[in-house]
């Protein structure tokens, strides 16, 4: 196994935290006042996603990273490291960079033309010998933000002290490893503003109660009921769920029955549909078996560190503060609200897919039930949850909601979210009152209670 994958994901289940039942009232997402406390104790101190490093392949590439009203500036150096700058020009603070992305030598200010290089590193102001102290140069630097790369993402951190990452992002770095996303391509780069708080959407990818009456669709392929998923909390606040795909749900309305998608995945397989017509509930075990024997002929090196289990389930990971990735075996995806810089009733809702890079994308039909899996094999395409995409580095596309499409189980998720946001603000909601199997939500919010009351 190879440095990045000593170890197999672990299934075992974890042992729940005790809640404490902290009230998730309606204010916390609609308030100003809480918006604030937010900045101040929880986006300022953590360890947060601020893009694809593939994104920045070459020395002096960079993008910038928004959060809220800061921006970030995030550059490959020389030596094929990372660094991050706050994208402020020291002199007077005019923003440096207005562009979200691009390849540069020197940063130049637009307002007295001072130069920095891409260390971030002060090589010339105007009239040098006019300040006290004499030349700049050789002093001032733009402001570094802790910067690190992992599992194919850039991550930074505001705090001066941050928590070693290591131990903020415990346990998932070591959990999703195996999938080795530092060698897939981000295929999809979808960014919407949406009129909700950001945790309205992050508490919706926190629960799988939703999945029967707003995404009753899933149950032909993915497995939806708490009885057979297990459910994990862990320290940090990041949770996760293991769902069962491949098969037709247990307690669903046709468990025994081969419908599409899960037909097209048999077929990619070598499997026949009608061999399974009646006993359903073996498709799972019977794809796992062929994918094991014929994966590695078929050139799908992405396996080569994934249990049985994930070459056909959801490994759900929603991760603090406000992130979500959901592992599936031929991709997996990202959905992430950002608060918005101004409003807690908005947010910037992103949608990222990556994909294994591959000269030749097999049929899988594994994830998003799309049936243009023949189509995009060979075809320089990939799958993606809003259909086929070329397989390359994506632009970034602004979605304008509900017009354009975030894919369709997230729109049915937006749409839910929108209303939700409404209803919150009424005198009529007073606390969540959650099944089990939505402690996590709980749990979430009382990790950020512990933040913003100092417990963290
Ligand atoms: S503010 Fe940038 S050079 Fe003056
Ligand atoms: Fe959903």
């Amino acid at each position: 196994m190879n440095k990045f994958a000593s170890k197999s994901t672990p299934r075992e289940k974890n042992n729940d935290p005790i809640l404490r039942g902290d009230k998730i009232s309606g204010d916390r997402y609609y308030s100003h006042d809480f918006m604030e406390k937010e900045w101040e104790y929880v986006w300022t101190q953590v360890w947060q996603i601020a893009g694809w490093a593939s994104d920045i392949p070459e020395p002096n590439d960079f993008f910038v990273y928004k959060i809220r009203h800061e921006e970030i500036i995030v550059i490959r150096q020389e030596d094929m490291s990372v660094k991050a700058f706050y994208n402020v020009c020291p002199h007077r603070g005019n923003i440096l960079v207005h562009v979200e992305n691009g390849s540069l030598n020197s940063f130049k200010c637009t307002y007295h033309g001072w130069e920095f290089n891409g260390s971030g590193e002060l090589k010339f102001a105007q009239d040098p010998d006019d300040f006290d102290g004499g030349n700049p140069c050789d002093r001032v630097k733009l402001k570094e933000v802790h910067c690190r790369t992992d599992l194919g993402f850039v991550w930074i951190n505001l705090k001066e002290k941050p928590q070693p990452f290591e131990d903020a992002l415990s346990p998932i770095l070591e959990h999703l490893k195996p999938y080795q996303g530092e060698k897939f391509i981000r295929v999809l780069n979808l960014t919407a503003e949406v009129n909700c708080n950001w945790k309205v959407i992050h508490d919706n990818f926190n629960e799988s109660y939703h999945l029967p009456t707003l995404h009753p669709e899933l149950e032909v392929h993915i497995e939806n009921s708490y009885k057979y998923s297990q459910f994990d909390m862990y320290e940090n606040g990041h949770n996760r769920m293991l769902m069962p795909g491949h098969l037709p749900a247990k307690d669903g309305q046709n468990p025994d029955l081969v419908n599409f998608p899960l037909d097209e995945a048999l077929k990619a397989w070598d499997l026949n549909p009608n061999d399974f017509q009646g006993n359903a509930q073996n498709t799972r075990e019977a794809i796992q078996s062929q994918k094991k024997k014929l994966a590695k002929d078929r050139g799908f090196w992405h396996y080569e560190y994934l249990t049985d289990e994930q070459l056909t389930d959801y490994y759900h990971y929603t991760c603090f503060p406000n992130f979500t990735l959901t592992m599936t075996p031929d991709g997996f995806q990202l959905l992430r609200p950002q608060p918005h810089p101004t409003d807690p009733e908005k947010c910037h809702f992103e949608h990222w897919f990556m994909v294994p890079k591959m000269d030749r994308l097999s049929a899988s039909s594994t994830f998003t039930g799309s049936d243009s899996t023949e189509q995009t094999a060979d075809s320089g395409m990939a799958e993606t949850p809003v259909g086929p995409r070329p397989l390359a580095p994506a632009e970034h596309e602004w979605v304008t909601y509900p017009e354009g499409s975030m894919g369709f189980v997230a729109d049915q998720d937006i749409s839910m979210a929108v209303g939700q946001q409404r209803g919150l603000k009424s005198r009529g909601f007073d606390d969540a009152i959650l099944s089990r199997q939505e402690s996590r939500v709980r749990r979430y919010h009382e990790v950020i209670n512990d933040y913003i009351e100092g417990r963290r």
